[in-house]
């Protein structure tokens, strides 16, 4: 049977993170965080004094950059020369220059290929912004979660992280090459009201009553 993938798109900070592990840790399915492969390639140009507005250097630093992707304790990591940049990633240099590396049309090939290879680690819960409409358009099972502008500003400030969300998403949605948008057939959930255990307990369900269904139809 091939793996199952489940698709979590959605804006910046719409909760895509939190609920991610949480449903990958009831479901027993392995857990991917994309965002953190871009971040983790906007750091390496960062470390590698490459300027991210210029995206045939961008292009040629993704073609050349020595990369491993391992599976640790059910989430993948991308490993630059052998180093994982945890921390690094996060920072707010970072999170600055990731969405002009993301816009890149050759990292998102690259890109795209790496995160189709994560099957290779089982059934797998993917997080990102393009996962329901092109990493893996084929998937029965797309959620998108989207929250006020407010409410996202506020869950960032309490992780202690100002950024510019609107800006972030504006150049999500805008870029030419797989923009942020609602996959076809992904079921929309705006958690502003939610707590992220409703949340997840909503995804969760819906992905057991479509599993069951899917067993049924095959008995
Ligand atoms: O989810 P995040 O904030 O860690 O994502 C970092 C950036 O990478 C964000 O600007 C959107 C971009 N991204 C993307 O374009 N496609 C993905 N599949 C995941 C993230």
């Amino acid at each position: 049977m091939l793996p199952i993938v489940i698709a979590i798109d959605g804006t910046s900070a719409s909760g895509k993170s939190t609920n991610a592990k949480l449903i990958s840790k009831s479901l027993g399915f392995t857990y991917v965080d994309t965002g953190a492969m871009y971040r983790t390639l906007a750091w390496f140009c960062i470390t590698q004094k490459i300027d991210v507005n210029d995206p045939k250097k961008v292009a040629a630093a993704c073609a050349k950059w020595k990369t491993t992707l391992e599976c640790v304790e059910a989430q993948t990591r991308l490993l630059v020369n052998g180093y994982y940049p945890a921390k690094e990633i996060r920072s707010a240099e970072t999170s600055a220059a990731v969405a002009h590396v993301a816009a890149v049309p050759k990292v998102r090939d690259w890109m795209k290929k790496l995160q189709r290879s994560c099957t290779k680690f089982g059934n797998l819960v993917m997080e990102g912004r393009d996962i329901g409409s092109v990493v893996f358009p084929d998937t029965d099972f797309k959620f998108y979660l989207d929250a006020t502008l407010d409410e996202r500003k506020r869950r960032r400030s309490a992780e202690g992280v100002e950024e510019d969300l609107a800006g972030r998403d504006q150049r999500d949605s805008q870029r030419a090459t797989a923009p942020l948008m609602i996959p076809l057939g992904a079921i929309v959930i705006n958690n502003s009201g939610l707590t992220a255990e409703e949340t997840s307990q909503q995804i969760v369900a819906h992905i057991k009553q479509r599993l069951s269904q899917s067993t049924a139809g095959s008995a």
